[in-house]
């Protein structure tokens, strides 16, 4: 199949990326290069697989359109490009908007306009159900606990957009069902948290996981929002690239695929429960100190990812024990440098 990755060599983009070469599929790639740590991620998939990013940026549609006159038709579009963080929302909402709300709009217009066989899977948040205060949560020693939700947090809970990166996501989420339900693309939009693996670079306010262990396996003193009890269900980036091509092959037209995606219980983890076990398995001490908790932050994410299993049969196969001893290999490979 022929894809088109935007935000191709980002985090989870060269995760898909690799996977898609290496499953037979011919990419390309769009990306404005705005991520710090990206040209690490080109340089890369220029030399693994050869292929080289085009620079543009998606919120300038002049610029997107004059792309896509240059290439054949794509079955798929996998839509990562996308301004990532809260924080950098709230200082900056326009840019944060024109990114992400109207550059995925500026995609779809021009998919439903030129070539409506195309597919477009676009990235959406966990951050569009809001600060889930209206949830009961129970507490035990090293994590808090969503007890009315065993299975975790499936669809039906109220959308609640918070802060300009919710707000963002949310409408581009809406876009991406309603350009289904009115259009008949097919197309699907994952609600996501915590995904984790190689090839992220990460910010203290994004990419949690792999920010803590560099932190911890550097000995630096890490400064926590909140107590270290929030919880989320960790997804591998080799996992979600999977997902993806099941869901090329199964999402319909007139439906509205708005899906929770993540490692789902068996995969979730507290920040405390995420220090000691660094410190079981290598026999370091943890430095932190907890503050106050960040606003809007999610006691507990964990996703109950029945709804895309029914649709494609897909479930994580990555576990935490794998996972978080591969990562750790790669942060102590770099020891400080980062
Ligand atoms: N990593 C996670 O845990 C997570 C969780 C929920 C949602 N998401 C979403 O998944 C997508 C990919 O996330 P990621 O973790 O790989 O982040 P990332 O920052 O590593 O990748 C995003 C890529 O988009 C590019 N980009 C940014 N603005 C652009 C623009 N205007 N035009 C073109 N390219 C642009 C960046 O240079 C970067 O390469 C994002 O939309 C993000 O919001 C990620």
């Amino acid at each position: 199949m022929r894809w088109l990755v935007t935000g191709g060599v980002g985090f989870i983009g060269t995760n898909l990326v690799t996977h898609l070469v290496e499953t037979g599929n011919d990419v390309v790639i769009i990306d404005d290069m705005s991520r710090i740590g990206v040209d690490l991620n080109a340089k890369f998939l220029k030399e693994k697989l050869g292929i080289k990013p085009n620079k543009i940026d998606v919120s300038r549609n002049d610029d997107l359109l004059t792309f896509f006159r240059t290439q054949s038709k794509f079955d798929v579009i996998a839509h990562l490009a996308g301004q990532v963080s809260l924080l950098e929302s709230i200082n900056d909402p326009m840019r944060d908007f024109a990114i992400n709300a109207q550059g995925t709009l500026n995609i779809l217009n021009h998919i439903r306009m030129t070539s409506d066989e195309t597919i477009v899977l676009g990235m959406s948040s966990n951050k569009l159900y809001g600060d889930l205060n209206k949830i009961r949560f129970s507490e035990t020693d090293t994590r808090y606990v969503a007890t009315e939700w065993p299975n975790g947090f499936n669809e039906s809970l109220p959308l609640d957009f918070h802060g300009p990166y919710g707000c963002s996501k949310g409408v581009a989420d809406q876009y991406l069902a309603d350009f289904s339900r009115t259009y008949g693309l097919r197309t699907a939009s994952l609600r996501q948290s915590s995904v984790y693996g190689p090839h992220q670079h990460p910010r203290s306010d994004q990419g949690w996981v792999t920010h803590l262990v560099t932190e911890a396996i550097n000995g630096r003193e890490i400064q926590l929002n909140g107590i270290g009890k929030q919880v989320r269900d960790l997804l591998h980036a080799v996992d979600l690239a999977k997902l993806f091509v099941l869901l090329a092959e199964n999402v319909q037209a007139f439906s509205t695929h708005q899906l929770n995606v993540g490692g789902g219980q068996s995969n979730s983890l507290s920040i405390l429960e995420l220090f000691s076990r660094l410190e079981q398995t290598l026999g370091i001490k943890v430095m932190f100190k907890t503050g106050p908790e960040r606003p809007s932050d999610q006691k507990v994410f964990i996703s109950d990812n029945s709804a895309v299993t029914a649709l494609t049969g897909w479930q994580p196969e990555i576990n935490l024990d794998f996972g978080l001893s591969q990562l750790v290999e790669s942060v102590q490979s770099k020891k400080h440098t980062v």
